[in-house]
């Protein structure tokens, strides 16, 4: 049986979000005119986050923070191979997976925010940088190039790796529902709503969050974008 587990903004919202974090950490790497692109994927990185927030507190079912966010029992008593969760009710992210997500939401975040107040103390300066003391700026600076920046890149590696053991291993192919939306399971498994009103409510959420980042992007002083 069909279940829709992924609404359409959600899956929308992951391709733009690989998208973005790959143009980021490409533009970062070559530098000079480059990073005026490194500045723009930051602001669609605001606009995208803002609406994964909102999402996580108003979206459809599995999208929802409470039903996939778990304390460490469950994620042991998972990793144990001891899941209490009758078969229908195992859609969605498992208790794990969600450790994964939330920290992939949390290390983007920190690098979108460490940026907005980053300065190369040459060319480049994040919108917010003028707004710190040179002591603040410079740790962020240091946490988005040196702590952020190799942890991205873990967290990517090990998300990828994980959808390689689940296709290779457990014979589960993760990306066609992050495509399609739907899984095939059980009799009784709880979809996702993916409606028309849901679907215009994220583009309204998105809107607001693009509105925020053009608005920190105008903060700026000279130099950055
Ligand atoms: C080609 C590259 C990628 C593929 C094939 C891929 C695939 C997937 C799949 C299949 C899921 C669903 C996992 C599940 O069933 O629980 C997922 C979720 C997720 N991925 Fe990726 N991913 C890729 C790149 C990225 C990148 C670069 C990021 C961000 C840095 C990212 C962040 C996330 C997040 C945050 C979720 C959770 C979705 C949500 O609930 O918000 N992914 N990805």
């Amino acid at each position: 049986m069909k279940v829709r587990v992924w609404d359409l903004p959600l899956r929308l919202f992951h391709w733009l979000l690989a998208a973005c974090v790959t143009v980021s950490i490409l533009t970062g790497l070559i530098g000079g005119n480059a990073m005026q692109y490194h500045y723009w994927s930051g602001y669609c990185l605001i606009a995208l986050l803002v609406f994964r927030l909102a999402w996580g507190l108003i979206g459809s079912r599995h999208a929802r923070f409470w039903n996939f966010v778990r304390g460490p029992r469950a994620i042991l008593r998972y990793v144990r191979g001891d899941d209490p969760r009758p078969p229908h009710l195992r859609i969605g992210h498992n208790p794990l997976g969600s450790l994964s997500v939330i920290a992939l939401l949390l290390v983007v975040s920190l690098q979108v925010i460490s940026g907005l107040f980053a300065n190369d103390e040459i060319f480049n300066e994040g919108p917010l940088a003028s707004y710190v003391s040179g002591r603040t700026s410079a740790i962020l600076t240091f946490y988005h190039t040196t702590i952020g920046q190799p942890l991205i890149y873990a967290l990517v590696g090990l998300h990828l790796a994980a959808i390689a053991y689940y296709a290779v291993i457990k014979r589960e192919n993760l990306i066609r529902p992050m495509l399609t939306g739907d899984i095939d399971t059980v009799a009784g498994a709880p979809a996702s709503r993916d409606t028309w009103a849901l679907r215009l409510l994220a583009l309204v959420i998105v809107a607001a969050g693009g509105a925020l980042a053009w608005w920190i992007s105008t903060l700026g002083s000279v130099g950055s974008y």
